[in-house]
This record gives C-alpha cells, structure tokens and sequence, in this order.
C-alpha cells in the first residue's frame, strides 16, 4: 500500500504488477473467450466513458443525473447530516456533485477507482468546490478487496455505488456484493445505488450502439491496451463491436467480434478466432423494481427509499440493514 499526501490523500491498493495481463492470457484461453469489463478503464478508457455518458441514445447517466437532482434534498435528508461518503466506481465528478450540494455538513468524501487518472481529476474538483471536505482518493478493485470500508464502522457511513455498475456482476455475483457491503456498515450505514431498469429493446439498444460509434471504441480500446501494454499488434479493423439485449438474460451483452480467421499472439501464447468468433467484454443487467427488491432481500438489505424518473427508465435506491 502507498500513501500519498496531496491537498488530499491519495491510497494506492493496486497491486504493483497490474493484473492486466495475467487476466487478458487466462481469459482469451477460455470458451467462450472472456475479459473483465474493469480492463475497459485506463486513461484513454475511462474518457471515451465519460463521452459515452454524454451521448444522446446514452439514457442511463441522464436519467439518473435528473434524479439525483431533482429528488436532492429528499435523497439528502434521507442520508443525514455529518455523512462520510464512499463512492464505488467514482468515475468523473458529475454524479457526485449532483449529491453533495443538497446534503447537510458532509463530513468526508472518499471516491474508490480502478483509474488513478480519473481518480485524482475527481479529487482535485471535489476540493475546489467543497475546500473543508476531508478527501481520501482510492485506487482500488473494489471488486477484490473492500478492506478500505474496514475503519470507521461507527460513523454515519454511505457507500454510493451508482451509474448502474451493479448491473455489470452476474445476478448471483451482484448479490453477493451487496450482502459484503451491507457486511462492511454498521447498523445505521446506508448504500445509495443507482439501477438500470427493463424497457423497450430498441431503446436498450440504442443506448449500446451509438450514431458516432464512441461506445465501438470503448469497447475496442481494450484491443489498442493490448498493443500498447503487450505489443500484441492487433489490428483494430480485424475486430468489431457487437453489442445485443438478450430477452432471456434481462441483460445487454457487450462483445468484440473477430472479423475473420486470426492468430493473435501475446508474450509466449498464441490464441486462434474463426470468423465470427466474440471476446466476451460486458454484461450489463436491467432490472424490473420487483426484481431489485428481491435481489435486495437475498443480500440481507432492505429498501428504505427509492426515486425514478417519470419514465421509470432508472431507479435509485437508498438500502439499509433490516
Ligand atoms: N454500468 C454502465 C452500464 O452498464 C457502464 C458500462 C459498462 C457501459 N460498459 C459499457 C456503458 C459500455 C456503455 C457502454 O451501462
């Protein structure tokens, strides 16, 4: 662990070696072949996200920006005042500053992010709004370790995990989490989590597959990371963006699709695509109310609160311990 002191700390918990690698050989020797979705943010990732999170058939960001600010001042009496903030996945500053202004004598801030880029920029624009906000940046998987949410286990704790990230676990992974983040509060700690919700297909698919085609580089920028971290020398034009809903699934799945018969090879290991054949890169799951609510109640939480948008495209829920 590294300790970094700024205007703000900074906490390093990334492994010195990234695990980049070892994920990319591991996974592409699977059938089907595979990668971790978290891979999708370095620098150049992570803004080719926040672009997505800007595009007009990108309802999810929007939807959920309107709520947070129209139901602000609900959303932060029902947190509290003196609240410590942690908040999962803190991408850019534009989620979290749609809370902070309505709540009462936030006492800390502490964003967690895979990007140390996205990270620092999101640190910096904090202070320069709220200069008496106790800031502490992150750079952690939160999906390997929570240790973290460890300390301060009696204070008035809420983790904001939003932008419908929970919608990228499996269904069963997704309760699991919540369950070791309800683990991690004390009895007054409260998860504030932003949902995607069921609703027509076109429109779903839309929001996977955009005019400018910024989300084809978002997802083939994880190939241009293969080139840059291990020289894999891949073509990005042999590859396209595959992005579908599946019915059956409540989910949209993400793949990057082999153009035609190919060898790719990296460090000592050599990996064969037939035409056609997908890289495996993102689920993102839509979720009907009844359904969150369920997953809720497997993972030991309950619904304290819940806001949406008038067309109920996007919910966020405020959780507590029964
Ligand atoms: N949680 C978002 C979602 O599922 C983030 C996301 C992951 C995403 N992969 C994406 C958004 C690809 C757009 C395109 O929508």
């Amino acid at each position: 662990m590294k300790k970094i002191n700024l205007p703000y700390t900074l906490v390093d918990l990334q492994p010195e070696l990234s695990s980049f690698k070892d994920d990319v050989i591991a996974g592409l020797g699977q059938m089907p072949k595979t990668l971790p979705a978290k891979h999708f943010y370095d620098k150049t990732g992570s803004e080719l996200f926040n672009a997505i999170t800007k595009l007009p058939e990108y309802y999810v960001s929007r939807a959920e920006m309107e709520i947070l600010h129209d139901f602000g001042p609900d959303i932060a009496a029902a947190i509290g005042g003196q609240a410590h903030i942690i908040e999962l996945g803190s991408g850019s500053f534009e989620k979290i500053n749609q809370v902070l202004p309505f709540l009462d004598k936030p006492a800390a801030y502490k964003p967690v992010d895979i990007s140390i880029s996205a990270l620092q920029d999101t640190a910096e624009q904090v202070l320069k709004y709220y200069p008496a906000l106790e800031v502490t940046g992150i750079c952690a998987d939160y999906t390997s370790t929570l240790e973290f949410l460890h300390e301060d286990l009696e204070i008035n704790k809420t983790i904001c995990f939003l932008g419908s990230t929970i919608g990228n676990f499996q269904r069963e992974e997704a309760t699991d989490f919540l369950q070791s983040l309800g683990s991690e509060l004390a009895a007054d700690g409260q998860i504030l989590i932003g949902v995607d919700l069921k609703k027509d297909t076109s429109l779903l698919h839309k929001a996977y597959n955009d005019e400018k085609g910024i989300t084809a580089a978002f997802n083939l920028n994880i190939l241009e990371r293969m080139n840059k971290e291990m020289n894999a020398g891949i073509h990005a034009d042999d590859f396209m963006h595959h992005a579908f809903y599946s019915e059956e699934k409540g989910r949209i799945e993400m793949h990057i699709q082999s153009n035609k018969e190919q060898f790719i090879s990296l460090e000592e290991h050599t990996f064969h695509f037939s035409k056609g054949e997908t890289i495996h890169t993102e689920n993102s799951h839509k979720f009907s109310i009844s359904e969150f609510i369920a997953l809720v109640d497997q993972a030991h939480l309950e619904v304290d609160a819940f806001w949406t948008d008038e067309n109920e495209w996007f919910g966020v829920f405020l959780l507590k311990k029964p």
